[in-house]
């Protein structure tokens, strides 16, 4: 399957080789495909890299992206996504699966907080601004090293998938949670709104980052055996 990713930082970088490793043609995209990416290459050099050992990786911009894609992730920073899916361009949105990882992270104050929450969300945003996109709201609440290998961490640990699209969600369940990348304990929340909530819970996981100075971590709601 062809997956364009809007945006090409860590996420992009990460969960693009983990599907490209699986067999799928993929493309990040940037505003500048030559711009390094702090502790990641720019977009161009992890194409390069990437063709040179033997997978079906390109880089182009956001537009290039969101035309090849059959499928479109969104790992942009969360502030600005909104303006990246302009960017990359409404008509090529259309009708596709749309799977947003991003954060709508501030880190302008001295603890951080969200630019939209409460009662809104980054992921009803896209959905209301794309509205015959497939919005999904998925991956987000974990770092991209335990998106694409969950076994990294001991025991059993959950996900959170939301999104209105009852089909568009169980395929992002199905075909890339669970057998691409391995995820087995999915919580579904509901319909886009529950955005809200996968994203309301940055604010804490930044804070036990601080605390285990480390990103390999994640949580299991634990219920009682006996109820449904
Ligand atoms: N890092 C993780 O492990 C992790 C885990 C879960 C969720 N997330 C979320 O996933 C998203 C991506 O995270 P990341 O760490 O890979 O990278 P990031 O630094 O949060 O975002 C980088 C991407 O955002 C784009 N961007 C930044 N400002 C922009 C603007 N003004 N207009 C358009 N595009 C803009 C950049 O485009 P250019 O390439 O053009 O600069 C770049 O591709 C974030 O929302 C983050 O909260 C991250």
């Amino acid at each position: 399957m062809k997956i364009g990713i809007v945006g090409s930082a860590m996420v992009a970088q990460i969960l693009g080789k983990k599907l490209a490793e699986l067999g799928h043609e993929i493309m990040i995209s940037s505003r500048d495909v030559n711009k390094d990416k702090g502790y990641f290459p720019s977009a161009l050099i992890w194409a390069d890299q990437m063709k040179k050992e033997g997978f079906n990786a390109y880089a182009g911009s956001f537009s290039d992206a969101a035309q090849f894609g059959e499928v479109i992730l969104n790992c942009t920073n969360g502030a600005h996504s909104i303006e990246a899916l302009e960017k990359a361009g409404e008509q090529y949105l259309s009708n596709k699966i749309l799977i947003d990882i991003a954060n709508p992270l501030d880190f302008s104050r001295d603890v951080v907080s969200l630019t939209v929450s409460n009662t809104d969300s980054l992921g009803e945003r896209i959905q209301r601004r794309f509205p015959k996109s497939r919005v999904i709201k998925a991956l987000n609440t974990v770092n991209a090293e335990i998106m694409v290998n969950p076994h990294l961490l001991d025991g059993s640990h959950d996900l959170f998938i939301c999104g209105n699209d009852a089909e568009a969600k169980k395929w992002v369940r199905e075909e890339l949670l669970q057998n691409c990348l391995g995820w087995e304990y999915i919580i579904d929340l509901g319909d886009i709104k529950a955005s809200r909530m996968q994203e309301m819970y940055l604010p804490l996981w930044v804070r036990l980052y601080d605390i285990f100075n480390s990103a390999h971590f994640n949580i299991h709601v634990v219920r009682k055996s006996n109820v449904d």
